[in-house]
């Protein structure tokens, strides 16, 4: 992957943050397609999220992407549970496999860590997929550097997907050092802090059907923080989201943002913006902006949606 090759995620568009409508997801994500997005990403969690990427997959041939999608984490949203026991994970890749379509699914993440099932089993289970033609890559999401240390030990890890931003920016001090090392592609999620850095958003006003609405991180420190840079992005003259992204580019090509868009617009912009060089100014500027949330006492991990 490459800075230039941008990529985007699909749980806006199944109803995360509310529901919306599926041919209107379809054509977004169509018109994603068109603009370019190389990495789309998906997870078995996410319901109808590979129906909708495959249809779109399937009816844009002369605009390939690949697809990362990720099993592991079993139940219904809001009460999710971890399973990474291999007899579930082979299930589910299988499952993966037949709503993707194709010989072999592309990139195949591991969703959530099973405390109950050692990382190095689950991992391997994913290795044994890679090891008969079902899966051509593999990885895990987490924040935690010994975890990936100790997935990569049992497995040829190519990706870690982890929630990083210039709001939750921690990632990019604790993780990054160690994917580098391993040789491993961090997949940023989360990377406009759910939309607090575009417009503020108040968990109070949101529909009971957006996940924000019950996220403590859109909490009071989330949302003063994300004032805070939206006042930086002012005064550099830039838009927030175009900062935010290309800062997260601007750190290597093993370094992917994975935005999520609802509109046509908004699919343009989280684009261009992966695309779009950081000026030196701007980046002193977000580095020091980002060192001060890293070296606050208040920096706390980004909670975990259970997505
Ligand atoms: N591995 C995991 O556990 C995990 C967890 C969470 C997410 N993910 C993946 O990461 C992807 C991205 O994460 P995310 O959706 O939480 O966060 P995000 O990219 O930080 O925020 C997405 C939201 O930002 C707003 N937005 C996007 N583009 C905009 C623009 N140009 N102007 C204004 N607002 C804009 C939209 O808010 P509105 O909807 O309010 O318009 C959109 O829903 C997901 O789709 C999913 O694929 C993975």
């Amino acid at each position: 992957m490459s800075a230039r090759s941008p990529g985007l995620g699909t749980m806006t568009l199944t109803g995360g943050y509310g529901r919306v409508d599926p041919t209107s997801a379809a054509a977004v994500l169509a018109h994603a397609a068109q603009q370019g997005v190389a990495l789309v990403d998906t997870a078995d969690a996410y319901v109808g999220g590979e129906e909708l990427v495959a249809s779109v997959r399937k009816a844009c041939p002369e605009h390939p992407f690949r697809i990362v999608t990720k099993v592991g984490l079993t139940g219904r949203p809001g009460q999710r549970l971890a399973c990474g026991q291999p007899g579930h994970l082979k299930r589910a890749c299988e499952a993966s496999l037949r709503r993707l379509g194709g010989e072999r699914l592309d990139i195949l993440l591991l969703h959530r860590v099973d405390p109950d099932v050692g990382i190095e089993i689950s991992m391997s289970a994913l290795a044994d997929l890679v090891e008969v033609g079902k899966v051509a890559e593999i990885g895990l999401c987490t924040s935690d550097p010994q975890v990936l240390r100790r997935a990569a030990q049992a497995a040829p890890v190519s990706y870690v997907q982890a929630a990083m931003s210039v709001l939750a920016p921690v990632a990019a001090r604790k993780l990054l050092p160690t994917a580098r090392e391993l040789g491993t592609t961090l997949l940023a999620f989360s990377p406009l802090g759910r939309g607090l850095v575009a417009a503020d958003r108040d968990p109070a006003s949101l529909p009971i059907d957006d996940a924000r609405a019950h996220t403590p991180d859109i909490g009071r420190v989330g949302r003063a923080r994300a004032e805070d840079f939206r006042r930086l992005a002012k005064h550099l003259g830039a838009s927030p989201v175009d900062l935010a992204l290309s800062w997260l580019t601007s750190l290597g090509p093993d370094v992917v943002p994975i935005p999520g868009a609802r509109s046509r617009e908004q699919v343009s912009q989280t684009l261009d913006a992966q695309r779009r060089p950081l000026s030196l100014d701007e980046r002193w500027a977000i580095e020091a902006f980002v060192r001060a949330i890293n070296d606050s006492p208040a920096a706390p991990e980004p909670t975990v949606l259970d997505r």
